[in-house]
């Protein structure tokens, strides 16, 4: 059977690599893994379940179970829209606080690698070159620097109160005083919060975010999404005319 080809694409957050991998994914046809949502909707449903982040055996056994499906950008579990807990600062939060438990990790990866289906795959987050998908035919690490990753993710934040549509709910209810700040305010609280989550997902002792041997480096600090994705999709031309 034909290997289904993987693009993976990891890095820090707010990144950019999400969109990044979104657009990939659309222009080649390709699944997308969102590997974060998948961490971040393992600590919403721990939640829902009433399991204490601290309980290693129970949180695994609740990822591994979770009833979660992706549809039309959502995120639900056992039926239920809970999307804007998923995409919450606070779920990111978790995600990255049970991220670090070795016993949730291996109940998710057969979840993820179940993502890998025809024609093919872009699959975004920490350890999807080193862990995941080690075989991957292109590999990228997709970074920029911390003050402009802080602002972009400070400018989401505004544009997401700003939006009428936004699942703004629980970021307001639990970042009313940095969401209703002035925006510099904002984006000191972010930048701090960005590099206190580098710091716990790369140091984590078990697939911590790190440039796999392998892969190529995407700065994308001066680059616009549309230039980073060219990036990808060249890279990976040309890595499929060596095969
Ligand atoms: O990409 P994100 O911000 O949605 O991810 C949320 C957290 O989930 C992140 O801080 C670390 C964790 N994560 C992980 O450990 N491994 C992945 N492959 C993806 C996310």
């Amino acid at each position: 059977m034909p290997v289904v080809p993987v693009i993976a694409i990891d890095g820090p957050s707010a990144s950019g690599k999400g969109a990044v991998a979104q657009r990939v994914a659309q222009r080649l046809g390709f699944h997308y893994l969102d590997s974060g949502a998948i961490y971040r909707a393992a600590g919403v449903a721990a939640r829902i379940a009433g399991i204490s982040l601290d309980d290693e055996a129970a949180l695994a056994g609740c990822g591994a179970a979770m009833d979660l499906e992706f549809r039309d950008g959502g995120v639900l579990l056992a039926g239920r829209d809970v999307t804007a807990d998923v995409r919450s600062e606070e779920g990111g939060r978790t995600a990255s606080r049970i991220a670090t438990l070795p016993l949730l990790r291996a109940a998710l990866l057969a979840r993820q690698q179940r993502f890998r289906q025809a024609p093919g795959l872009v699959a975004d987050g920490r350890d999807m070159a080193t862990v995941v998908f080690p075989d991957a035919g292109l590999k990228v690490f997709l970074t920029a620097d911390v003050a402009e990753r802080a602002r972009r993710r400070a400018l989401q934040l505004a544009a997401a109160q700003d939006a009428a549509d936004a699942p703004k709910g629980l970021i307001e209810k639990e970042n009313s005083a940095i969401i209703r700040a002035p925006f510099d305010t904002v984006l000191a609280a972010v930048l701090a919060e960005l590099v206190e989550r580098d710091e716990r997902d790369s140091a984590r002792s078990v697939a911590p975010l790190k440039r796999a041997a392998d892969a190529r480096v995407l700065d994308t600090t001066a680059l616009s999404i549309d230039e980073a994705v060219d990036a990808v999709c060249l890279w990976y031309q040309g890595a499929q005319a060596q095969h």
